[in-house]
């Protein structure tokens, strides 16, 4: 049993109680039941059922192909696991940019088909018609700029975004139609720190950082690189926080060995 079944569910108006308060709000993203519900034991506050499953899961180099229906099926496990935190879930790509109607129904599709607490979509001005249209269907929504992996075609580089003036100027400007718009929060991903405490220091709601610096209301990393999972992705921004790849190899190596020696199973490993 979690021991977080007593304890009060996070909320958005949680998260902005917490910037209000001054308290760092901690996010990860989780793609699977078993994770998930270590990630929500341990007090995350945050679960993002991000579109990076595209990578990490599905070994996709972006997050462009993975579907909703493979979006709904990851956050289906991970609002199974969780008793305390929110679950907020990326909007995948080409199902939502077409109109508004077609991405108030795929909000809709993983409220109902995931239990998700709320989604999150990449863009600025060109996505507040459709967030206008999630919001009033009572659906929690979530933005992200600076670097959005669904543009990446466009941006043609994975690098700092936002270094120039005119790119911050239009990133600000952004972040408040967002806001205006309705948004409980902002994901800001790979600018530069003095831009993200300026961002989070205009906006009243809460900002989350990836590579956005200290100034910003909360931090979001990939639960992959965190725990060492990925060994070839070392981004500045990224504290690894255990080397898994290494001990999982190790561990499956003494495994096999013990297959191979005949030393698994022994007599107390048997029926
Ligand atoms: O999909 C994802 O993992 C994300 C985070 C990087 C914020 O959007």
């Amino acid at each position: 049993m979690s021991v977080h079944k007593d304890v009060k569910k996070v909320t958005t108006h949680t998260l902005q109680s917490m910037k209000q308060n001054g308290e760092k709000i901690s996010m990860l993203t989780a793609y699977d039941f078993s994770m998930a519900r270590i990630l929500d034991d341990a007090g995350i506050d945050v679960l993002l059922v991000g579109d990076s499953a595209s990578n990490v899961m599905a070994g996709h180099e972006t997050t462009l192909p993975i579907t909703l229906d493979q979006m709904i099926y990851h956050a289906q496990s991970v609002v199974r696991a969780v008793d305390r935190c929110l679950v907020i879930v990326d909007l995948p790509f080409g199902s939502y940019q077409g109109n508004s109607k077609e991405a108030l129904n795929s909000a809709i599709r993983i409220m109902k088909e995931a239990g998700a607490h709320g989604i999150k979509l990449e863009g600025g001005i060109e996505v507040v018609e459709s967030i206008k249209r999630i919001i009033s269907a009572g659906v929690p929504v979530m933005g992200h700029l600076g670097l959005t992996p669904q543009s990446i075609y466009k941006f043609g580089t994975y690098a700092v975004r936002a270094r120039e003036d005119e790119e911050a100027e239009m990133l600000i400007n952004n972040a408040h139609a967002l806001e205006e718009a309705g948004c409980f929060s902002i994901v800001l991903e790979k600018i530069p720190a003095a831009l993200g405490k300026r961002v989070a220091n205009e906006l009243k709601i809460p900002l989350i950082g990836i590579g956005a610096g200290g100034g910003v209301d909360g931090q979001v990393l990939v639960m992959h690189d965190l725990l060492g999972i990925n060994k070839d992705f070392s981004p500045r921004f990224l504290r690894r926080y255990l080397n898994l790849y290494d001990e999982i190899k190790a561990a499956t190596g003494r495994y096999i060995q013990d297959v191979k020696s005949k030393d698994f199973p022994n007599e107390n490993e048997q029926y």
